[in-house]
């Protein structure tokens, strides 16, 4: 860890509080790495000394993250940051990207962080007939991630978002082909489907590792840009800059539940009002997050939609703290 490494971290982090992780010798497969938070999160550990994997939609955009992460890296050699093709609203492609990840990963253990998501201004179906917001926010990562547990290091962090407390799952209709679509209905079903997924996944987890769950905050990043409109994005990007917080800091938050040490199955996110922004810290997530029958029927329909195992998952554990 080199001093700046350290001050940048306590400056944009906010951690003077805490403790500058060295992830020296460590590798960590991060979603979303080609922008945003996940580009700041990935930034922080190539920085701290780990080894990247960066599975990503945009190959162009995923070379120039690759080439500055290789530049600020603490890790050795032209393998410190390695990119995969990975498209969440396909699940072929989702697939494919877990092969290549376990083939590069070989007899290695690596952690893993989902910071990709996305919203969308209509409704909007993945290859595989799901609706977009579910396929990129919950089944793509489940299947990714699932597929992926046995060669899990310590942890695996799952970036959701507080949206999740106004959302309802309705597994009659979870693809909302009767119910409306709006941005906030889909959004906010996504994320719960994810804090759901979460909570059971936590108690399935293979001994040694654990699930963190995560709300980044209000963070200023392309996800702001959904309105369709250039002109009115840079107007409600302009509006909410007072407000929001910034990339890195939004990173906070993700890197705080990847290397501090915390209760497994915790879910954290920013201590200001209505956790909108703030230091990394534990928060409560919502009552239907936290019923783990309603996160059982939810995840056996999962495994379903995304073709894992018509019975679903076993072995459920005991409940988060
Ligand atoms: N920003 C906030 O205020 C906020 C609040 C709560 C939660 N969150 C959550 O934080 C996470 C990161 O969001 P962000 O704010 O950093 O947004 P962002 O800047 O739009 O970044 C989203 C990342 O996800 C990737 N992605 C989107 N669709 C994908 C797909 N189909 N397959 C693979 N990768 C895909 C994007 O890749 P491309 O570069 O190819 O677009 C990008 O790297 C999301 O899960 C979001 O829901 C954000």
């Amino acid at each position: 860890m080199t001093a700046a490494a350290a001050e940048h971290a306590r400056e944009a982090l906010g951690w003077e509080h805490l403790g500058v992780p060295d992830l020296r010798g460590r590798t960590v497969v991060v979603t979303g790495g080609s922008d945003g938070i996940g580009r700041e999160v990935a930034l922080h550990l190539a920085r701290w000394g780990a080894r990247l994997v960066l599975p990503v939609r945009d190959r162009v955009k995923g070379e120039r993250v690759r080439a500055r992460l290789l530049r600020e890296s603490a890790a050795p050699g032209s393998d410190a940051v390695t990119l995969v093709d990975l498209d969440l609203a396909d699940l072929t492609s989702v697939r494919r990207a877990a092969e290549e990840v376990a083939g590069l990963l070989g007899e290695e253990r690596a952690d893993l962080v989902n910071v990709a998501g996305a919203v969308s201004r209509r409704r909007r179906e993945s290859v595989d007939g799901h609706e977009l917001l579910l396929a990129v926010n919950a089944l793509g990562p489940m299947l990714l991630v699932e597929s992926l547990l046995p060669l899990v290091h310590q942890r695996v962090v799952l970036v959701t978002s507080h949206a999740h407390t106004s959302g309802r799952v309705d597994l009659e209709d979870p693809h909302l082909r009767r119910t409306r679509w709006t941005l906030p209905r889909a959004y906010s079903r996504a994320k719960l489907v994810a804090m759901q997924w979460g909570l059971d996944l936590g108690g399935r987890m293979p001994p040694g590792t654990q699930v963190q769950l995560v709300h980044p905050g209000w963070v200023l990043t392309n996800l702001q840009n959904a309105t369709g409109d250039p002109r009115l994005d840079r107007l409600v990007t302009a509006a909410s800059r007072p407000f929001a917080m910034s990339a890195p800091q939004g990173a906070a938050a993700v890197l705080f539940a990847l290397t501090q040490p915390l209760p497994p199955g915790s879910y954290i996110g920013p201590d200001g009002w209505q956790h909108l922004r703030g230091r990394p810290t534990l928060i409560a997530r919502s009552e239907r997050a936290a019923d783990r029958d309603a996160a059982a029927r939810t995840v056996a329909w999962m495994w379903r939609e995304v073709g894992l195992d018509g019975d679903g998952p076993r072995n459920r554990g005991p409940a988060p703290v």
